[in-house]
């Protein structure tokens, strides 16, 4: 949530600034704002809506711009609404602290009444504004490093900082408790941002920011210190990827460009490791082996990954597995010891719900492995194991190919232990099967039209398709707006079914499994209430087809395997519906693609 880049060298910062913000914008994009410091001084722009708002706002200075550092901010609304006045960069009362913010100060509320008191005024409803207040107090001319550390003593919560101090040209200084911070080095200047991808047309040089580390960011070096202004050093990291990944490729949106990658997504997540050699199935293996219980947590699209998991490991393995909500299982932790491995599943390794699990987790003495898209992710370097899943940078908001990555590496390793060689070969062909799916393209666009008016959805399934249509109904939610919701088909009696008349669309999952005949009687129980039914059928199934008001086909799999395939329809499905109804399916409102706050 939020994304926040600081930068500092020869070429100008307006620029690099804005060129960074864009590709931050995933992380929120309600409000933006930049703060620069030139030879005229502190030039500042802050405005409601996207960065191409902002750029807007700019109106021909970014070319014009002469200023050497500057800071800038892409907003996910917590405290305040959406405003200019409440967009980033926040100043202190003199005008000579400008910050930006990534986090949650939690006793702002406290240090505001203080603060107001000792005669500071608030231009904002933020709770990022305490910081510039603060650091005014602890700064007042002095050393500007020494003034953050002091000030940050006195905050709780989380955070990831970019400073510009108005006497201090020659430097930027950026801090981390909780919330992603990299710097991004470069002979011609230096970075500090929220993710990689903002530094990425300027460098591949990266180094992390630890939670307690603080950096000063000079033009022509970055030197790391403790809170307490102990030198410190970072750590480097090795970028792999393209930087094409966060091009849209000619497709209309990211969404649809990820959704058609997934063929190769899956190849590179199989790559090397399919047979068994390679590090990460070793490890994954020790610590399935060593476990007697495997706890998985997870929020959104990775939990219904984690419930995948779950399936696998209980029928596969016969290793007891939970599931549990990143965001409940801290506070409601089930019983966690030595002999329970806790996989953490997150595309972005940076969810705060998550990453407090993991820690949790560990507390209590459990083994931790993370699933992670993100190699540089605090999720990835917290826990003791990380399986870095290959399917590039994501920029739709919505999870597409990364939960796909999700499902092959989970598949991988599970078959891996249970030696299940028998499912390597429809492991393999997985890639070409999803190919098959994506040509269908129109035709699902078609149904798509057909469905738009006058439904509400309800996605079924049974056994390990039950994730498939929790997330088939996520996605169509989360960037259509439509009401959807996903069931396990034999719970559709035990309430949902009197939801069931005319205005209802059944989206039903039901491949040639072992639980087929059950959801056949479930399709008819709705059929005869006089829901409608969009059936995902495997290749050749006649039976279900004619019962089905509209039906899309999908290769046939093993039973274990198919969830890799039933979902392709479901994300063009909610793609499709949402793009007739106009929707931002990159960006849906009110939501942010990194959800870095509790
Ligand atoms: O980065 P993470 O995988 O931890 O993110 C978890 C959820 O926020 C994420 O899956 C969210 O539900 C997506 N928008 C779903 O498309």
């Amino acid at each position: 949530m939020c994304g926040i880049i600081g930068y500092i060298g020869r070429p100008p910062a307006l620029p690099v600034l804005v060129g960074g913000l864009q590709r931050l914008e995933y992380r929120g994009y309600d409000s933006a704002g930049v703060a620069t410091l030139g030879p005229g001084g502190v030039f500042h722009r802050k405005c409601a809506g996207a960065i191409a708002s902002l750029a807007e706002h700019l109106n021909g200075r970014i070319e014009a711009d002469r200023s050497g550092s500057g800071i800038g901010h892409t907003r996910w609304a917590t405290h305040g609404e959406p405003t200019a006045v409440n967009a980033h960069p926040h100043f202190s009362c003199d005008g000579k602290v400008a910050i930006v913010h990534n986090g949650i100060v939690e006793n702002h509320a406290t240090l505001r009444d203080a603060l107001t008191a000792r005669g500071h005024t608030f231009a904002s409803e933020t709770d990022t504004e305490v910081l510039a207040h603060l650091l005014e107090e602890a700064y007042s001319g002095g050393d500007p490093l020494r003034a953050v550390g002091r000030a940050l003593r006195e905050v709780h919560g989380s955070y990831a900082l970019a400073i510009l101090f108005s006497d201090h040209p020659d430097f930027l200084v950026a801090a981390r408790r909780f919330s992603p911070l990299v710097v991004g080095l470069h002979p011609e200047g230096n970075l500090v941002a929220s993710d990689i991808p903002a530094l990425l047309p300027i460098t591949r040089d990266i180094r992390l920011v630890d939670d307690g580390q603080m950096v000063a960011l000079r033009r022509e070096r970055v030197d790391a210190y403790t809170f307490d202004l102990e030198p410190c050093r970072l750590k480097t990291q090795r970028v792999a990827g393209g930087w094409a990944d966060t091009q849209q490729q000619g497709f209309p949106h990211f969404m649809l460009k990820e959704i058609h990658e997934q063929p190769d997504v899956v190849r590179r997540e199989l790559m090397g490791r399919w047979n068994g050699d390679s590090e990460e199935l070793r490890m994954a293996e020790r610590a399935l082996r060593n476990a007697r219980r495997a706890v998985i947590v997870g929020c959104g699209t990775a939990w219904h990954a984690g419930l995948y998991a779950k399936y696998l490991l209980e029928s596969l393995l016969g290793l007891p597995a939970d599931c549990c909500l990143s965001s409940e299982l801290r506070y409601a932790p089930p019983p966690l010891d030595e002999r329970t491995l806790v996989l953490a599943i997150s595309q972005s390794g940076e969810t705060a719900d998550t990453l407090q699990a993991l820690r949790l987790a560990r507390e209590r003495g459990a083994a931790t492995l993370a699933i992670t898209n993100t190699p540089a992710s605090s999720l990835a370097r917290e826990a003791q194991g990380a399986w870095i899943n290959r399917a590039g940078v994501e920029v739709g908001v919505a999870a597409t190919k990364t939960y796909v990555a999700q499902l092959s590496a989970l598949a991988l390793m599970i078959r891996r232990v249970a030696n299940r060689n028998d499912l390597i070969e429809p492991l393999t062909r997985i890639p070409d099967q999803i190919q098959e799916i994506l040509r269908q393209d129109e035709a699902i666009r078609k149904i798509a039209e057909r469905f738009l008016d006058g439904y509400d959805f309800m996605y079924i399934a049974r056994r390990f398709n039950v994730p498939t249509a929790f997330e088939g109904a996520l996605k169509l939610k989360e960037i259509s707006y439509l009401h959807a919701e996903g069931y396990a088909a034999g719970e559709m009696k035990h309430g949902p079914l009197a939801l069931v008349d005319e205005g209802l669309a059944a989206v039903a999952v039901a491949p040639r499994d072992d639980v087929y005949d059950k959801i056949l009687s479930n399709v008819e129980e709705i059929r005869c209430r006089k829901g409608a039914i969009i059936a995902v059928v495997t290749r050749g199934d006649r039976k279900l087809v004619r019962r089905a008001d509209a039906s899309i086909e999908v290769e046939a799999t093993e039973d274990v395997l198919s969830p890799l395939l039933t979902i392709i329809p479901l994300q063009l499905l909610a793609y499709h519906m949402a793009t007739i109804l106009g929707r931002n399916v990159d960006k849906p409102r009110n939501l942010a693609k990194s959800v870095t706050v509790e």
